[in-house]
Parts: C-alpha cells; structure tokens; sequence
C-alpha cells in the first residue's frame, strides 16, 4: 500500500468498529499517538533531503544508521497506517482465498494460527506489535517485534498486524490485553492480509 509522510485518512468511520473499538480510542489513538508520530517525523524531515524519500526508505536508512528518533517515528506511522487497513467492520470470521491456504499450509490449521498469533500478542512484554508476514521463500512466520518495530526491515513481507502497546487498547479494556486480542478476530481485514501477499 501506499503510504505517504502523511496522516492517511481512516479507512472506515471513527465509530465503525464500535464497540471492539471504540470512538474515544480512535480518538486518542489516530487522532493523538499516530498524529504525533506524523507531526515528528515532519519535523526531523523538515528541509532535509529526507522529506524527498518514502516512508520505507526512510525507516530502512534510520534503522541502518541507528538513527532512534527518526526510525521510531517513522516506523510508529507506517505500523498505524498499516494497522488501520487490517480492521474493517465487514472483517472477522475466517479467512478465504490465498492467504487461508497459507494458513493451513504453514501452521496446520487456522485454529492453531489463531492460537499462536494470540499467545504471541498477548504474551509480547511491555509495548509492541504482533505481526504476520511473509518471508523471502513466501513462508508465513508470526513475529512478536518490541516497540516500532517492523518486518519491512527483516526482508519480510507484512500481512497482518496487532498493535499491542497499551494505548491500543486501555480505554476499552484497560489491562485486560488478552480481551482486547480476543475481540480482534472479530474484525480482522483478511480481504487486506489477502492483498499483501506476495
Ligand atoms: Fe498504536
């Protein structure tokens, strides 16, 4: 997907995923946490030539020159703007098309996906993301990633996220993460997960 150094707009209304998520978080979540990870990163690209580059190109030189300022901002704006596409009010139920074979092919069932995608969310420590992702030989991996964290620097392909830093989720479940990720399968995006396979 596209993503510029812009906030992007939601791609569904800020109450459509209500009561999973609610219209506060998106409140507090898009309009707080990701608008100022935008709004730094336009201020460290600001009359550089940084501003002339994507936001892939950008997190990949900041990783490389362990630059932490600029790769966590953005990083934190390409994961949010990731992540949002991942949730849709039509999402949920179980996959179909490619990416159900996948599932099936590399971790036996979606039962059992479902499952380790779970325990790697809910069991992450402290602030971070789940991610699905694809690797150089097409195979689907799950991979716990601490703070901005991103596959796209691992080579990888990412399909599907699950935001996991507290901010995600404590309005509607204050600590109760493992609800949070429970009611996530109900609006999983897999026609998106489907779209960014290889
Ligand atoms: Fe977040």
């Amino acid at each position: 997907m596209n993503i510029t150094q812009a906030l992007p707009e939601l791609p569904y209304d800020k109450n459509a995923l209500n009561p999973i998520i609610t219209e506060e978080t998106f409140d507090y979540h898009y309009g707080k946490h990701h608008t100022a990870y935008v709004n730094n990163l336009a201020g460290l690209v600001k009359d550089t030539s940084l501003c002339e580059m994507s936001v892939e190109q950008i997190i990949q030189q900041a990783f490389t020159e362990k630059n932490a300022s600029l790769f966590n901002n953005a990083a934190q704006h390409w994961n949010h703007s990731f992540f949002w596409h991942c949730l849709s009010p039509n999402g949920g139920k179980a996959p179909g098309g490619k990416i159900a074979e996948l599932i099936t092919r590399d971790f036996g069932s979606f039962k059992e996906f479902k499952t380790l995608f779970s325990n790697t969310a809910s069991k992450l420590f402290g602030c971070g993301w789940a991610w699905l992702a694809q690797n150089e030989q097409g195979i689907l991996e799950i991979i716990p990633m601490k703070e901005a964290h991103t596959p796209l620097t691992e080579n990888k392909t990412p399909i599907l996220t699950l935001d996991v830093w507290e901010h995600a989720y404590y309005i509607d479940y204050r600590n109760a993460r493992p609800k949070f990720i429970e009611n996530f399968w109900e609006i999983v995006n897999w026609d998106f997960a489907n779209k960014n396979l290889k």
